[in-house]
């Protein structure tokens, strides 16, 4: 099958667009076409057009991120989503165990995807998450001595923006420095970071952790996030910009991929090759062929969507919405999982807060004219410059470990110095605590609303639906109060904002303040080589059919206990060796 229109590559300030027109130069055939152009996509568009005799196709939904500065500047990064150009404006179905509430679910619609809008927290998650992965896979290529390689294959760790000593901030050897993606500690001091400090030493229940990235997370650390030199550091702006100009190398930005079709439909071993595009529901679907691979990588909530619309997926669901059953693969969109995540705020004698910046037009000016002119201030930092990773006191005497292992967190904290996604209030300054259950149990699911590929699907997390995800939320929150009852806060802190202790005020609480946190994995799982379920193989290859990978945070089996994006890195530059040896390509 040829494309039914032509299309146009428009070379713009050195990047490549390819947008719909009448003239030539884009191709109808790519050995390989990679669907989003979010984290793993452009990590899997550069690794593959390494070998200049193979070409790559990238297809992204949304538009450019350049000249958007809620994506450069670190501290703007609250506001970049949700509801806005580079957010696919989802919200999750009525959260049963949550007083029903709907919840936004903002995900990158731009290149770079979710590393472009996300907060920037750069953790691998324990070594046990990623032994894990090997021991449920069957694959030592997953386990954490052997990821570690790709962790540091993708890292570029930098100097922080003001140039601080970093010395006991972090262990530097246990980090790459050569990779694409930069990283740095935080680039500006706020009044929490000595009193964090201080309470690491005065109370035993938070010890002092060198270094979250080194395996073994527990503890309270300091935060390194994917900014360098000052400025947000993504998958465009690291794996894509610098190599756009590579002739093997085509992007299409302002198009969906509506589903994917194989070449032998009927077929009981379907082969996948070609993509359908589109621009709008009802405008004209074109088809692009891929000579080797299709790689889906349009993140955990689109990438079982766009299996559900091309016919994979669980039969009773593709014959609810009337979609002819390709691959009956019960797995799809199932086991859905994310963190829920509750703030608690006090309010505080210090005036160094957030709130005070967002008051005043005039110093909110200052900070920008300063990030402006030299990539340095407070801008320059995210919303935290330190956080914890700490388990639950004998949880295990009630409740079988919900976490990987031992070295693997129950919840994280997150010091953050100010209110944040809610209105300032007139007065008054903050601190805000926010509690993460990182190891969750319930499992939520992605399914279609319709079989229209521009319609959202449903998105249902699923959050606390067992016990034990309620009992870490509500240890949890009590970890955050007593951290800051120690000495150190003693002349900072004057009340807190929610008084509760009780478990039924905790609950109370914690329904109808959750939100999630936005790190969705586990919808298009993989498995073992001949596991009864999972979607893909180890080697991230579907399940019952050829010619079709997914490199995504879709693919992790179970939600690693940390913000994902680091290991979405390691995972895309595995996959990028795995997809050269398959091909013998260099
Ligand atoms: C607000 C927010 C804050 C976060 N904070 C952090 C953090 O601090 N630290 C951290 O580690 N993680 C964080 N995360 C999570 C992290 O960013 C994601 O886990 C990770 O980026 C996912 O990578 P991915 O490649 O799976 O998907 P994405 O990066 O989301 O890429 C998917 C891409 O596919 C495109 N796409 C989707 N459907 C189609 C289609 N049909 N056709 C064409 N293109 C399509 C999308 O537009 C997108 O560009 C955050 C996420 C969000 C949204
Ligand atoms: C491919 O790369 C090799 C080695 O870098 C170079 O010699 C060759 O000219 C390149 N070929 C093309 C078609 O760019
Ligand atoms: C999300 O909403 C914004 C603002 O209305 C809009 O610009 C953007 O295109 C929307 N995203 C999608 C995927 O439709
Ligand atoms: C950084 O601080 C450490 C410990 O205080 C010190 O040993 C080291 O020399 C300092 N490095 C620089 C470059 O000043
Ligand atoms: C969900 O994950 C669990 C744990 O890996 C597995 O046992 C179960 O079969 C999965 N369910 C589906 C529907 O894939
Ligand atoms: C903050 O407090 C200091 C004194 O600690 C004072 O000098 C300063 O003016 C205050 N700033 C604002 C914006 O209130
Ligand atoms: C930021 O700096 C650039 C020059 O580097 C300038 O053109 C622009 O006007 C500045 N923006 C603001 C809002 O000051
Ligand atoms: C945990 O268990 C130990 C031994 O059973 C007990 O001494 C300790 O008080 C318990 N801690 C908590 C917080 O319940
Ligand atoms: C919480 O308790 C403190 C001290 O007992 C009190 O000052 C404050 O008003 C209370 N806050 C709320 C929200 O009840």
């Amino acid at each position: 099958m040829k494309s039914t229109f032509a299309l146009l590559v428009l070379h713009l300030a050195g990047q490549v667009f390819c947008t719909p027109g009448p003239g030539g130069g884009m191709q109808n055939s790519y050995d390989f076409i990679i669907v989003g152009g979010g984290t793993a996509g452009l990590v899997l568009a550069n690794r593959l057009t390494e070998d200049n005799h193979t070409s790559v196709l990238v297809i992204e939904a949304g538009n450019t991120d350049l000249g958007n500065l809620d994506i450069e500047v670190p501290f703007f990064c609250a506001q970049a989503t949700p509801f806005t150009s580079v957010d696919w404006n989802f919200t999750t179905v009525p959260q049963t165990n949550l007083n029903g509430r709907s919840l936004a679910y903002p995900r990158g619609f731009v290149l770079g995807g979710s590393s472009s809008v996300n907060f920037l927290a750069y953790t691998r998650g324990s070594e046990d998450d990623w032994d894990r992965f090997a021991s449920v896979t069957g694959d030592q290529g997953w386990s954490w001595n052997q990821i570690l390689p790709f962790f540091l294959r993708s890292e570029k760790l930098t100097p922080p923006a003001d140039g601080h000593n970093t010395t006991g901030e972090i262990i530097p050897s246990d980090h790459g420095t050569s990779g694409l993606v930069g990283d740095s500690l935080p680039g500006f001091p706020t009044p929490l970071d000595p009193m964090v400090l201080a309470t690491t030493t005065e109370d035993p229940e938070f010890p002092f952790n060198p270094d979250v990235n080194s395996g073994s997370p527990l503890g309270i650390s300091w935060a390194l996030s994917t900014i360098a030199a000052g400025v947000r550091s993504s998958s465009a702006t690291s794996y894509f910009r610098p190599f756009s100009t590579r002739p093997n190398l085509d992007l299409l930005l302002n198009t969906q991929v509506t589903r994917v079709l194989p070449s032998n439909s009927g077929s009981s071993t379907p082969q996948f090759q070609m993509v359908e595009v589109a621009q709008s529901s009802n405008g004209p679907r074109t088809q692009i062929q891929a000579n080797k691979e299709i790689i889906l990588s349009a993140g955990a909530v689109k990438t079982p969507q766009i299996l559900l619309l091309s016919g994979i997926g669980p039969a009773e669901t593709l014959n609810t919405m009337g979609i002819p059953i390709v691959l009956d693969s019960p797995s799809v969109g199932q086991n859905l999982t994310d963190q829920p995540i509750v703030a608690q705020s006090w309010s505080v004698t210090g005036n160094d807060t957030f709130e005070t910046v967002e008051r005043d037009p005039a110093i909110a000016a200052e900070e920008f004219a300063e990030w402006n002119s030299t990539r340095t201030g407070p801008l320059t930092d995210t919303l935290l410059n330190q956080f914890g990773w700490l388990r639950v006191e004998n949880l295990t005497s009630l409740f079988s470990d919900p976490a990987s292992g031992p070295n693997a967190p129950h919840f994280e904290l997150l010091f953050i110095n100010g209110l944040i996604l809610t209105a300032v209030p007139p007065t008054g300054n903050f601190l805000t605590i926010s509690s993460a259950d990182v190891s969750p149990t319930s499992r939520g699911t992605i399914t279609l609303q319709s079989s229209d590929p521009f319609d959202a699907p449903l998105i249902d997390p699923n959050f606390l639906a067992t016990d034990v995800d309620f009992f870490v939320m509500r240890e949890a929150m009590r970890s955050a109060q007593k951290f800051v009852s120690n000495a150190a806060w003693s002349n900072y802190i004057i009340a807190p904002s929610f008084n509760g202790t009780t478990d039924d005020e905790l609950d109370a609480f914690i329904r109808e303040n959750t939100i999630p946190i936005f790190h969705p994995v586990g919808s298009a799982a993989m498995s073992a080589q001949n596991a009864d379920h999972g979607v893909v193989d180890p080697d991230l290859t579907l399940k019952g059919a050829k010619g079709l990978r997914i490199v995504d945070a879709s693919v992790f089996p179970f939600i690693p206990a940390a913000h994902p994006q680091a290991g979405v890195y390691a995972l895309a530059e595995r996959a990028s060796d795995l997809i050269k040896a398959a091909w013998g390509l260099s």
